[in-house]
């Protein structure tokens, strides 16, 4: 089956595990979105693998990835964690491909997504600073530079050349230095030599490997409730992790896809700011995080922890039809007294079951709270039969509440700790 893993919530729900998992049963792992904000965290035996830009599954080394057009390549950052890869001992080799459609996020990219953060002050977005925003304006603005432009140092040039002009003009408004073309060039021209023997027509060759039936993984970064349009704008990111992006960031028709994997925490958390209705700002939360590492890949943010929250969820569910949802951290929760989940909000005295559009309405909503009992032990608990019933009691009312089955649950960071169903 060719599927698609998807982050159900705010991201970090672990998809880097999930799809590592599922990689043994693919051919072709491909990334059609995001770029270096994402931080996907595999643990193979005692060593912590975390990919950014390459697809997880580039640690099975029978397996080709490919980086699809819809993703913005930092070549600075592609560069470092791909030395970092190869330093553990991972082969790269010929088993990577990177569209030459997928655009390039340059150093003023990275420079303004900071500075317009910083202009925001308590309204700042909370964004990684990799550059993301900014280069998906570019790409929008249709004056993007693309990785193809790395083939022809000539065309390279010219549209550094001209793209800096403009930026420089907004240097000056924003009375910052000024940034050097032939600087720049010279450092892409640098990159240029790395990078052209990944670069390929990666929509030919995908659609090729679909025809003679070989099975694609493809591997959403981010999450649901970070999608440019259906999540919680402004406080998103600036691409389509929705099922969506896999079609326009990829080139694959929407034929292709036969399964949707949505992959949800057993709680909830979010990096950056905007409206988190089951936030928990007291000891619990705390504990949460501090148990469950929740500190960003990329960033080492404190990530903001909370209880489930299954409005979220059933809209992502319905976004991208989920099939199925694989359950991460569930030992996470272990030892509590009693675990919560938000199965709708209170508005202005009335209760909802919906993500208001308008963000000023969706502050105002307050979580309405189903109780269930905790339980003891989760971890590394590998079959359904030995689980605590209460955290099965847990499991088995998000599946109706969802009409979704739970058919991956993770008790622990290690690719065994797992249970399927
Ligand atoms: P950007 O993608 O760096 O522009 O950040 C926009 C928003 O998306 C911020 O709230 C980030 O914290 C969030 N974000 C971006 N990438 C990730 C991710 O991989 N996991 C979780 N949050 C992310």
């Amino acid at each position: 089956m060719n599927r698609l893993v998807i982050g159900a919530q705010w991201g970090d729900e672990g998809k880097g595990k999930i799809v590592d998992i599922l990689t043994k049963d693919a051919d072709i792992v491909v990334r059609y979105q995001g770029g270096s904000n994402a931080g996907h965290t595999v643990c193979i035996d005692d060593e912590t693998f975390i990919l950014h830009l390459i697809p997880s599954g580039i640690l099975h080394k029978d397996k080709i990835c490919v980086i699809g057009n819809g993703v913005v390549i930092d070549p600075k950052s592609f560069l470092e964690e791909k030395r970092t890869l190869e330093g553990l001992g991972v082969e790269i080799g010929e088993r990577l491909l990177i569209s030459e459609k997928a655009h390039l996020v340059m150093p003023y990219h990275k420079e303004f997504d900071a500075l317009k953060e910083s202009s925001l002050g308590d309204d700042k977005i909370g964004t990684t600073k990799r550059g993301i925003g900014p280069c998906y304006v570019d790409k929008h603005a249709r004056v993007g530079i693309r990785i193809c432009d790395l083939l022809s140092l000539d065309i390279l040039k010219k549209k550094i050349e001209t793209n800096v002009e403009e930026i420089n003009k907004l240097c000056d408004v924003y009375g910052i230095d000024r940034f050097n073309h032939k600087e720049i060039f010279e450092e892409y021209a640098e990159y240029a030599k790395e990078i052209t023997p990944y670069i390929r027509n990666t929509v030919y060759y995908l659609n090729g490997v679909y025809k003679n039936k070989k099975k694609i993984l493809f591997e959403g970064a981010q999450g649901s409730l970070l999608d440019i349009d259906f999540g919680t704008y402004p406080f998103v990111t600036s691409s389509n992790p929705t099922v969506g992006g896999a079609f326009s960031g990829t080139g694959l028709p929407y034929k292709a896809l036969e399964n949707v994997i949505g992959v949800m925490k057993a709680y909830t958390t979010r990096v950056g700011n905007g409206p988190f209705p089951s936030e928990l700002t007291d000891d619990v939360g705390d504990n949460i995080r501090q148990k469950g590492g929740e500190f960003g890949a990329t960033t080492g943010r404190p990530r903001r922890c909370g209880w489930l929250d299954l409005v979220v969820v059933k809209y992502a569910a319905m976004l991208s039809g989920m099939d199925e949802i694989a359950m991460t951290k569930i030992d996470v929760l272990d030892g509590m007294d009693e675990i919560k989940v938000c199965t709708g909000y209170e508005y202005e005295g009335r209760k909802i079951g919906f993500i208001p559009s308008q963000l000023e309405e969706f502050a105002k909503c307050k979580p309405v709270y189903k109780t269930f009992e905790g339980w003891d032990n989760t971890k590394n608990v590998e079959s359904y039969s030995d689980l605590p019933d209460s955290a099965k009691q847990y499991i088995e009312f998000i599946e109706r509440f969802l009409g979704i089955p739970i058919t991956m649950i993770s008790t622990g960071s290690k690719r065994n700790e797992v249970i399927t169903r």
